[in-house]
């Protein structure tokens, strides 16, 4: 329904994958959506234009030289037509090339040249997908405002396992249904309060101690409870992040000034969520000048600092709170010994042992729990997981309300 007369440019580009986009195409159709297919000389080598042409029942652009296809509909007609430009499959050359800003071929110019919104459905083999390249061009990608869909986990066509695989037609479809969707502001009237990113406990004027918490995770929960609807305080302790869109931000360094912060936001909070990385222990003497060089060892003495989620946990007006527990071992045992100590309603449990997620990573996975449940949020991109972990939230909100 959502789809009805959107005019959609599908861009196809040159992975094994190509041959899903006679399937993509008639699905998109099936919903109503007009589409008008462009395709790379790599996608070509995978599925035949005319194919495409005959199942989106236009002519397959190809060339951004060729006079009388410019004649037809050229590069900016095609830009200015669609409703949305979606590349599936994206393969790693493509991505690299629009986050660079190129136009070297008629999917990249148009992509430039286009007002429309663009989503890609990554493709590529798992070890290109991981490549430190193809990640730093994907979070070029996400500061260009893209949407990623996918890519998906599991086996591939050259017999590797793990994250590369393009997401499956009908998913896609189904992404760009939510993407036309008037979105349900299915927490509208709710205030979320979330904490994120590290603190840092001064040692002298220059010196600190602190962790490898990047923020992202805690900005990713911020973002995804917002686009539902919330209105969003973050509370972040130093962090490189932009603050999400319409999010409200208060910065912090130490856990003692995100201590205040938090108890005065969290008053007239719905959902107060604690994905900060505090130092447990504060510097018991901060000293004015910077401490010189000396004995060959030296002892800091180190104060507890305050229970931030656990005090919120105490307020009368205590809203729906929800911690984490990064553990490295025991995580179950360890994150339900939290949940009870503190008071929590939720606790939302990563193992921080594990590569490639957890700290300073694009990924997580996450189990959460409450006093009589719990839930796997397997292992996906932050923002991705932070959207479900919104939904989580909120429905078990709702179910303690009717208890
Ligand atoms: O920021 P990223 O790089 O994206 O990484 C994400 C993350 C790994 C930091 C995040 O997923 C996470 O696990 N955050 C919690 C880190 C932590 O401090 O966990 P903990 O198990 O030590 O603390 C338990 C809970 O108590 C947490 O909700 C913490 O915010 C809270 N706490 C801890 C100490 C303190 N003084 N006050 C607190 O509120």
């Amino acid at each position: 329904m959502f789809l009805l007369n959107k005019n959609i440019v599908l861009g196809v580009t040159g992975g094994i994958a190509a041959y899903k986009s006679a399937e993509l195409v008639r699905r998109l159709k099936d919903q109503g959506a007009n589409v008008r297919v462009v395709m790379t000389t790599g996608g070509k080598a995978f599925i035949t234009p005319l194919t495409l042409q005959a199942v989106s029942g236009n002519p397959v652009s190809d060339s951004l030289l060729d006079p009388e296809a410019e004649a037809a509909m050229g590069h900016i007609e095609l830009a200015k037509w669609a409703d949305l430009v979606l590349i599936a499959p994206a393969t790693a050359n493509t991505i690299a090339k629009i986050a660079a800003g190129m136009a070297d071929n008629l999917l990249t110019t148009i992509c430039l040249a286009t007002a429309a919104p663009i989503a890609i459905a990554p493709a590529m083999n798992q070890q290109m997908w991981h490549a430190n390249a193809t990640q730093a061009n994907m979070q070029l990608i996400n500061a260009l405002g893209i949407d990623v869909w996918g890519p998906g986990a599991g086996e591939q066509a050259c017999g590797d396992v793990g994250f590369g695989r393009m997401i499956e037609p009908g998913e896609i479809v189904q992404h760009c249904g939510d993407f036309f969707a008037e979105p349900i502001k299915t927490l509208s009237g709710q205030h979320w309060v979330i904490t994120a990113g590290p603190t840092r406990e001064a040692i002298d004027p220059v010196r600190y101690i602190s962790n490898h918490s990047s923020g992202k995770m805690g900005f990713a929960i911020a973002s995804a409870a917002s686009k539902a609807g919330a209105e969003v305080t973050v509370i972040s302790g130093p962090v490189n992040l932009a603050t999400p869109d319409n999010c409200a931000r208060v910065d912090v360094q130490s856990a003692e000034q995100m201590h205040q912060q938090a108890l005065a936001l969290a008053e007239n909070a719905t959902v107060f969520v604690a994905c900060a990385a505090v130092a447990d222990y504060r510097v018991a003497d901060i000293k004015e000048q910077k401490i010189k060089k000396s004995a060959d060892v030296m002892s800091i003495e180190l104060v507890k600092n305050p229970d931030i989620v656990a005090d919120v946990a105490k307020l009368t007006q205590k809203p729906f709170t929800v911690g984490f527990a990064a553990e490295t071992q025991d995580v179950e045992h360890y994150a339900k010994g939290k949940l009870a100590k503190k008071n929590l309603d939720m606790i939302a449990a990563n193992n921080v042992a594990t590569q490639g997620q957890g700290f300073n990573s694009d990924d997580n996975a996450l189990t959460i729990y409450w006093t009589d449940g719990s839930k796997e949020l397997p292992l996906t991109n932050k923002m991705e997981l932070a959207t479900q972990l919104v939904a989580s939230i909120n429905e078990r909100m709702h179910d303690d309300k009717r208890s």
